[in-house]
């Protein structure tokens, strides 16, 4: 069924004011998000230095807040459940805060690590928070533009956390050397994070409770009221009772939900799951984790690299504009398989210019793999469509279609199981790479092309397209032949 035909949706004829404020509102997590992941960048070196990391725990420092990242996305859906999707955001916001801050007092490695676990499970919750209910507040009819704000902000948020780190290391002089108040510019980098922090919390306390959520808590009234004043939905009562017929009303919703007859958990999990995981292994994190190393083999200076760095992450949120415009005109099945053959094609072009590599090997006994031209040039171009295609297609679609292919009655519950799975993913990418990249960066970028090609007949056969799809048409037993929406 259309949006058009529901009762609810279609006099809403324009976007209204409130309720992109509200998504806005709610996507500021995605900032925090982007902001927390990459400000470790330009802090890692001067922080191993004054606490006198090897390479191993060096490594663990960068890549520890991701497994908070999972835990707290996998906490997320019961406390969502339990509490409300709001609750959740203001908890996301103090364990910012308390990492920020945390973080830029830490004493020595080991507390430093558990301060960036806890801003992990900020980052894990507010990546399962803000898709849900942005989906759970928006029309269906511009549910993908809204909930692409989220990779709009979790983009800017990488951009912003790269230009601070150099704004803080520049004033003092280098990373390691002291700022304001004797303390060093990398603890001011981390003590950044407070600030949006804390704007986070405050308005995520002016922000109305999700519709879908308060009629799963009977509370009618003011489930009309926020559907009324500002999703702008005209008969409430008549979405109520649709809202009402796709929640369990028996029982409270729990992980167990997700059980389904084959394979353990219900199709429309391992969709979400797989969605998350085809995002991860695609390689995307690499290119913004390990940049610096990809633009000196292609023959930048340190400085160089970082401003392309920062021209990558400026790239990568104007293409995330182009995928708002698109994405309810066009649709997520579209999009999603051109950014497969678009990813496929450069990261498989990056593959055969690193073939030509030559392995140089410094005094300390590291290697790198360095590309004369014309390959260089190739990978340089390569490495930068491959940015644009997924920053245009999966970056935002995967987590707007996380928000709205679940059904009501086990949304926040599925969502955190899938960005739990992506953290898990993400991780596994991530900290994989040194290693494979020393076997050589041509197996690297190869295995993320076979994962793009992959990634094509997934999504061709399995993903259903929801462009205009009410959030009430979202079966439990739903499953997709062909991007055909079909119930068993
Ligand atoms: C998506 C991914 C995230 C990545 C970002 C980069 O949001 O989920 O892991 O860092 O895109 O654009």
């Amino acid at each position: 069924m259309s949006a058009s035909e529901h009762g609810g949706t279609p006099a809403v004829s324009r976007l209204n004011a409130r309720i992109i404020g509200i998504c806005i509102a709610a996507a500021v997590g995605g900032f925090l998000f982007g902001f927390d992941t990459a400000v470790i960048n330009g802090a890692v070196d001067a922080l191993a230095g004054e606490f006198d990391l090897g390479a191993g725990l060096k490594g663990f420092a960068v890549s520890s807040a991701l497994i908070g990242c999972a835990i707290g996305a996998w906490f997320a859906g019961p406390v969502a459940n339990r509490l409300g999707r709001v609750p959740v955001m203001l908890i996301a916001a103090a364990l910012f805060l308390v990492s920020a801050i945390g973080s830029g007092l830490a004493f020595g490695v080991f507390d430093l690590i558990i301060w960036r676990v806890i801003g992990g499970f900020g980052v894990g919750a507010a990546s399962v928070i803000a898709p849900a209910y942005i989906a759970e507040v928006s029309p269906a009819h511009v549910r993908g533009r809204l909930g692409s704000l989220q990779q709009l902000a979790i983009v800017t948020g990488i951009f912003v956390a790269l230009l601070s780190d150099a704004l803080l290391a520049n004033t003092a002089g280098g990373a390691a050397e002291e700022l304001w108040f004797g303390q060093a510019a990398w603890r001011w980098m981390f003590m950044a994070e407070a600030i949006p922090a804390v704007l986070y919390g405050v308005f995520a306390l002016r922000l109305p409770e999700s519709p879908r959520f308060l009629v799963a808590r009977g509370e009618y009234d003011k489930a009309s009221a926020v559907l009324h004043d500002f999703t702008g939905v005209v008969e409430v009562n008549l979405k109520i009772e649709e809202i009402k017929k796709t929640l369990n009303q028996e029982k409270k919703e729990s992980l167990s939900d997700l059980r389904g007859h084959r394979l353990g958990l219900k199709p429309i999990v391992w969709v979400g799951i797989l969605l998350s995981v085809f995002q991860q292994f695609v390689g995307i994190n690499v290119i913004f984790y390990y940049s610096t190393t990809l633009w000196r083999s292609v023959g930048f200076g340190e400085s160089d690299a970082l401003t392309i760095t920062v021209i990558t992450s400026v790239t990568n949120i104007l293409v995330t504009i182009v995928a708002i415009l698109l994405v309810d005109r066009v649709g997520r099945r579209p999009m999603l398989l051109v950014g497969s053959v678009g990813m496929a094609l450069s990261l498989g072009l990056m593959a055969v210019a690193f073939s030509f590599a030559t392995i140089v090997e410094a005094g300390d006994g590291t290697t790198t793999a360095e590309l004369a031209a014309p390959w260089s040039t190739v990978a340089l171009v390569a490495a930068n469509v491959f940015v644009v295609a997924f920053g245009a297609t999966w970056g935002p679609l995967v987590w707007v279609l996380l928000g709205e292919i679940f059904p009501n009655s086990i949304r926040a519950g599925a969502l955190a199981v899938a960005a739990a799975a992506q953290w898990a993913a993400n991780f596994l990418v991530s900290t994989t790479f040194p290693a494979l990249a020393d076997v050589g960066l041509t197996l690297a970028y190869g295995i993320y092309a076979v994962m793009a090609v992959l990634s094509f007949f997934f999504v061709w056969f399995k993903i259903p397209e929801t462009k205009g799809r009410e959030l009430e048409d979202m079966d439990e037993n739903l499953v997709v032949r062909r991007g055909r929406i079909q119930t068993t």
